[in-house]
């Protein structure tokens, strides 16, 4: 599996059985309640904004370098949003749960060339990045942190505002509130793509094709991790239907890169797919979801 790469051998079945998690309509509710939602013309927005922003989290093409052909993304080390205390990567870390972010693995121009690990924050705690919306900090940050290597060109600010929401909610979130542990599960991986393919639609009606573009190299990590947790045989025409799926977000990724149009239309079919797609009921019990057949296919 993708993610053992980055995973500490002491905390690999944890991390691949369960994962911390931001409660989506607190998160929503508490961004309401703030000066974030000023920013906004409707509650709808709001929402698509914080959504659109925790797929993003999922991108690996948002970063640079081998970062991303590695497959990784936001959420390698800030999970949901939180940390990830599990977090080794070879000659990235010192300690499991810190990673040296000026490496040059990340990106050529903000590679320092000091070896200088740090523990990774969870974003709902205060942090060191200041979340005024009048400084717009929090921007400047994220556009360093992004690289973009999208098609050659820079990341535009349509890519990094649903971003800066989801991370200015999910400290407004924070304060004193628990995060919450799930078991990772094929059902919720499942409704996150749609919900991913959703908001790509969205994007490429607002004529963001940018942002649907990232949304869809979100959707394909998210077969990724689908993908690998089924492996028996019997899995076997799931698994070719998810392939199918992931390179028709490829070449819809490509269309939008290219400017094309129609591309929205192509995108509604895709998502019908995914509703009416083979059915994945049974597949989890006999699957690298079931932390028994997880535990003992790790040993
Ligand atoms: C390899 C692990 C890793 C990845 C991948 C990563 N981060 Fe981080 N992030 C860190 C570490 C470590 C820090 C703390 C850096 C420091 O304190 O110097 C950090 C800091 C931050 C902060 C500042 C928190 C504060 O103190 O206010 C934000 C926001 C953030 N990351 C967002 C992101 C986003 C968005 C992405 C994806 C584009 C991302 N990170 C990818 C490890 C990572």
């Amino acid at each position: 599996m993708r993610e053992t790469v980055w995973l500490a051998e002491s905390g690999r079945l944890e991390a691949l059985s369960v994962e911390h998690y931001v409660d989506r309509d607190s998160l929503f509710a508490a961004a309401l309640n703030s000066d974030l939602a000023q920013g906004y013309e409707s509650e709808e927005a709001l929402g698509r904004d914080l959504l659109a922003g925790e797929f993003l989290f999922k991108a690996p093409l948002l970063l640079g370098g081998q970062a991303a052909k590695a497959g990784m993304s936001c959420h390698s080390c800030h999970v949901n949003g939180t940390d990830n205390p599990h977090f080794l990567f070879p000659a990235i870390s010192g300690e499991p749960g810190t990673a040296d972010t000026t490496h040059s693995f990340f990106s050529k121009s903000l590679g320092n060339k000091v070896f200088d690990p740090a523990t990774i924050p969870d974003l709902t705690k205060a942090g060191k990045v200041s979340h005024s919306m009048e400084s717009a900090e929090l921007e400047a940050f994220l556009t360093t942190i992004v690289v973009g290597e999208f098609s050659g060109e820079a990341i535009s600010p349509s890519v990094i505002a649903p971003m800066a929401a989801y991370v200015r909610a999910l400290r407004v979130w924070g304060g004193n509130q628990k995060e919450l542990s799930r078991a990772r599960s094929l059902d919720k991986d499942l409704k996150d793509l749609r919900a991913t393919i959703d908001q790509a639609i969205h994007r490429a009606s607002i004529e963001e094709s940018d942002v649907a573009a990232l949304l869809l190299s979100s959707g394909q990590s998210q077969v990724q991790v689908i993908h690998e947790r089924l492996q028996r045989v019997s899995h076997e025409d799931l698994r070719r239907w998810l392939v199918a799926r992931s390179r028709e977000m490829g070449v819809l990724r490509q269309r939008l890169s290219a400017q094309e149009t129609g591309v929205r239309r192509d995108l509604v079919a895709l998502r019908e797919r995914l509703s009416s797609g083979p059915d994945f009921t049974h597949a989890s019990e006999n699957s690298l979801y079931n932390a028994n057949v997880l535990a003992d296919t790790l040993k």
